[in-house]
């Protein structure tokens, strides 16, 4: 099919803009349907009688937490089966199905008669995020020209902060009426829209070849590829996908299984790291730094600016530096950053000055998260997988990332009880260092390269390394 779009003049077609920025709506409802709960829940406590679910008599605060974390329960399952359907129903009709998922779940919730209808609603909004969490960033990666893949999929880790953002502020447009229901409703307008606009865009052109069907990733190609560009990828992609399925095992295979811990690890530091307590618990955290409600809500609100803001910086640096230049600095920030918060907390008045450095650690924290450890995850995970096993792979780290989201989400509260707020930065920090560790040795740089070409690459250090060579795949070109 003939494109209308131009190539522009850093040698791209312009249509893969318009297709990335299209499937990073999939980030923006992930970010809005996480970010919209807290807001929301100061208002379904008085909704509803939160003293008993599905017959069963319970603790409110309990019935709470189940709404809250319905939707991490939802995600990971999604994340589970998202990974296979990617593979079976193809990236752009998974895209389909989640944007369907999602318009019901939040249908659900906005027109919810009884707390156990909220609940269903949620664990399927929740369904939703998980699907689109894993095929967001596995569609983009596929479909981008390796020179722009970094900035396109991390527009995916962009709109899941200013879903979050604006979440915040959608919080508090309707605070004033306590109108909880159109604050979830209100995820009905970008599922609706990713529907429609997904009707229209291209499959992944890899996943065709990979079904046999080389005419259509051929024009998907043309379609999204400056016209000198066309041929070079088809080849690289005609040399590395094999047309075969795969199973759950195959991640065991010895030539993935470095990669299957870097991706493991990635997404649970990106958890451990803490980084959600933050988002999900600032204004409670900026509270005891002596804020009042209204100046700790705004707090709120201008974390989730330098969230995005910073977000915006990854996405224009990350194909020139790299991913690992902002993945190590960004974690190097965040372990000085979560050391400073613990001695904050540490010191026994924390009104005045002191307030101030907390909360503004507490924002370069989220600076440094946000350059680095936030889209590098998302990013990585997209790209250091062989396409046999590459949607199981990404949905079975997803799924580790959503798990490790949600311990956190329920212990946070429990271990500021136990180590204070100190103790608890403290042990996030702790942990950022090992990741700080753990991403200087072992995750690669994929800059620039084509994904046959990681994949290739990746093949021979692993066979290098059998015949008793020491290279890794971190070395660059
Ligand atoms: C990343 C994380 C997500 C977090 C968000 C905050 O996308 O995966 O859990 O809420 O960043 O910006």
């Amino acid at each position: 099919m003939p494109t209308s779009h131009t190539d522009t003049a850093d040698g791209q077609n312009s249509f893969i803009y318009v297709v990335a920025a299209l499937a990073a709506l999939n980030g923006l409802l992930f970010g809005f349907d996480t970010g919209v709960i807290s807001g929301a829940m100061l208002y379904i406590r008085d909704a509803f009688e939160l003293t008993a679910v599905f017959g069963y008599t319970m603790n409110p605060s309990y019935v709470e937490g189940v709404i809250v974390s319905g939707a991490m329960v939802g995600a990971i399952i999604g994340a589970a089966l998202g990974g296979r359907l990617a593979d079976r129903l193809g990236r752009r009709r998974l895209i389909l199905v989640s944007a369907v998922v999602f318009f019901v779940g939040s249908l659900i919730m906005a027109i919810a008669p009884t707390v156990e209808i909220l609940i269903v609603g949620r664990i399927l909004d929740g369904v939703g995020i998980g699907f689109a969490s894993v095929v967001g960033p596995l569609y983009i990666s596929e479909i981008s020209p390796p020179k722009i893949r970094g900035s396109l999929v991390s527009l995916n880790q962009l709109t899941i902060t200013s879903g979050i953002l604006i979440a915040y502020l959608v919080n508090l447009a309707f605070a004033g009426g306590g109108e909880w229901r159109w604050m979830l409703g209100l995820g009905m307008v970008p599922a609706a829209v990713l529907f429609v606009g997904m009707l229209f865009m291209p499959e992944s052109p890899r996943w065709l070849y990979e079904q046999g069907r080389e005419t259509d990733a051929r024009e998907v190609l043309s379609r999204t590829r400056a016209e000198s560009q066309v041929g070079t990828e088809l080849s690289e992609i005609k040399e590395t996908v094999q047309v075969e399925s795969s199973s759950f095992r195959d991640l065991f295979q010895p030539w993935v299984r470095p990669m299957l811990i870097v991706g493991v690890g990635l997404a649970v530091f990106q958890q451990v790291t803490g980084i959600n307590t933050v988002i999900y618990y600032a204004p409670t955290i900026l509270e005891s730094t002596g804020f009042e409600d209204t100046a700790s809500i705004l707090a709120t609100a201008g974390i989730g600016v330098v969230n995005v803001v910073m977000t915006i910086v990854a996405v224009l640096l990350i194909d020139r530096v790299g991913r690992r230049p902002l993945l190590l600095s960004g974690l190097s920030g965040m372990t000085l950053m979560l050391a400073a918060l613990g001695f904050t907390f540490f010191l026994p008045g924390l009104s005045g000055i002191i307030g101030w450095v907390a909360t503004g650690s507490l924002m370069l924290y989220v600076a440094f998260f946000a350059i680095g450890l936030g889209p590098a995850f998302w990013l990585l995970i997209s790209e250091i997988y062989p396409m046999q096993v590459r949607g199981t792979a990404m949905g079975t780290v997803t799924v580790l990332n959503w798990a490790a989201n949600l311990i956190v989400s329920l212990t946070f509260l429990r271990l500021v009880d136990v180590f204070g707020q100190s103790g608890t930065f403290w042990l996030y920090g702790g942990l950022c260092f090992i990741a700080l560790v753990f991403c200087y040795q072992l995750v690669p740089e994929t800059k620039g390269r084509s994904l046959e070409e990681i994949e290739s690459n990746l093949r021979e250090t692993t066979i290098g390394k059998k015949a008793g060579r020491s290279n890794t795949v971190k070395s660059d070109d």
